[in-house]
């Protein structure tokens, strides 16, 4: 065909979606120019769907070949502000909330919600993460930060950092090792404390990481603000699968979304041979997921680099481990693809002023 005009790309690259609100990406389509067959763009990205900037990227120039056939697209992603709607009465400036769940304890929700905001942040997202185990808080330890909170100047705690991570844990207010006897409405305050009373800025993603058995804390949380979903996490085993299907069970109960499923400690990759073991077995947790229509997230083998890790509070090191980064980077947007494809499905609204 002959050559597009600049007009007949703009147009056509109105019809796609932004992955983050699954709007027209309009606004965000910064320059286009059409050299005869060349056709050059430049479209803004949120730092929120950063980490699926490659397939964002592929998605557009897909399109722009398969609409103009015999041209050539070059795609380049650039950065695009949209600052966070204050969420719920509280306001917390986020635009997902993500609670990482499980019916059972040790299954690794802590590691899991520790390595979902890694991953999310080292993919330039900016990322909170929130330890809501009041009983046995872990994210001090896995983050390695230490020592107890003090407020800022607008009244609000300033939460502890984990390279460029606010992590907040009742781990910074009470000394270590003292074990905290919780009542429910003391409970409902520690968690108001830990998400209202907390400056965390502004965020894309605020990661919770959800103590065992999780009723109370998650009726709590979703009184505060609207939760945008849980992520279950389940090791291999019948047993721990029929405990993740209670905690599904718990959170549409409470009209909390469940995101998605992860598999910890999928299999054992022998640091001897390579050779991997299913030592839980395999597999158990995807066929659930599929069959109960919910997102397959992805595996976490075994790996004891990663608990050595973990106990050292160097739970960044895992992403720069070949034998264990791959499969933690896919979690993290395999998390993103599936809020993408939610937004893309039900397009945020636009909230227009109030007038009069
Ligand atoms: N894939 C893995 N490979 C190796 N060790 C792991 C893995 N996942 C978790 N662990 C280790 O297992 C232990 C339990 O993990 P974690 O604390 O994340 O579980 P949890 O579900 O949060 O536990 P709790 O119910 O006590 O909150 C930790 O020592 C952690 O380092
Ligand atoms: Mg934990």
């Amino acid at each position: 065909m002959s050559s597009p005009t600049q007009e007949q790309v703009q147009q056509s690259l109105e019809k796609l979606q932004d992955p983050e609100t699954g709007r027209t990406l309009k606004k965000q389509i910064i320059e286009v120019t059409v050299d005869s067959s060349d056709i050059n763009v430049k479209i803004g990205l949120t730092s929120f769907a950063l980490p699926i900037k490659d397939s964002f990227r592929k998605e557009v120039t897909d399109h722009l070949q398969k609409e103009f056939s015999g041209t050539s697209a070059t795609v380049e992603i650039v950065d695009y502000v949209r600052p966070a709607t204050p969420k719920g009465q509280i306001g917390l400036k986020a635009k997902a909330v993500i609670a990482v769940a499980a019916g059972k304890g040790g299954v690794g929700k802590s590691t899991a919600a520790t390595t979902l905001a890694m991953g999310l942040k080292r993919a330039g997202c900016s990322v909170g993460l929130l330890d809501a185990d009041v009983y046995g808080p872990s994210l001090p330890h896995l983050t390695g930060t230490r020592g107890q909170v003090t407020k800022g100047d607008n009244g609000k705690i300033i939460p502890l950092d984990a390279e460029g991570i606010p992590v907040m844990s009742i781990g910074y207010m009470i000394p270590p090792g003292e074990a905290v006897i919780w009542r429910g409405p003391m409970l409902h305050s520690a968690v108001t404390t830990f998400v209202r009373d907390t400056d965390w800025g502004e965020l894309d993603y605020l990661i919770i990481d959800m103590p065992p058995g999780t009723g109370d804390i998650a009726l709590s949380l979703s009184q505060l603000l609207p939760l945008t979903g849980a992520v279950i996490v389940c090791t291999p085993q019948e047993v721990a699968l029929i405990d993740a299907i209670k905690a599904v069970g718990m959170f549409r109960k409470v009209k909390i979304p469940v995101l998605g499923v992860i598999e910890n400690m999928s299999s054992f990759i022998c640091p001897d041979n390579g050779k991997s073991y299913d030592i839980f077995g395999k597999g158990g947790a995807k066929e659930y997921a599929q069959q109960d229509n919910i997102a397959f997230l992805g595996e976490i083998p075994i790996n004891i680099q990663m608990r050595e890790r973990g106990d050292a509070g160097k739970m960044n090191d895992n992403f720069d481990d070949p034998n264990i980064a791959p499969y933690l980077e896919s979690v993290a947007r395999e998390l993103v693809k599936t809020l993408v494809a939610n937004a893309k499905a039900n397009p945020v609204q636009v909230q227009l002023p109030v007038l009069g």
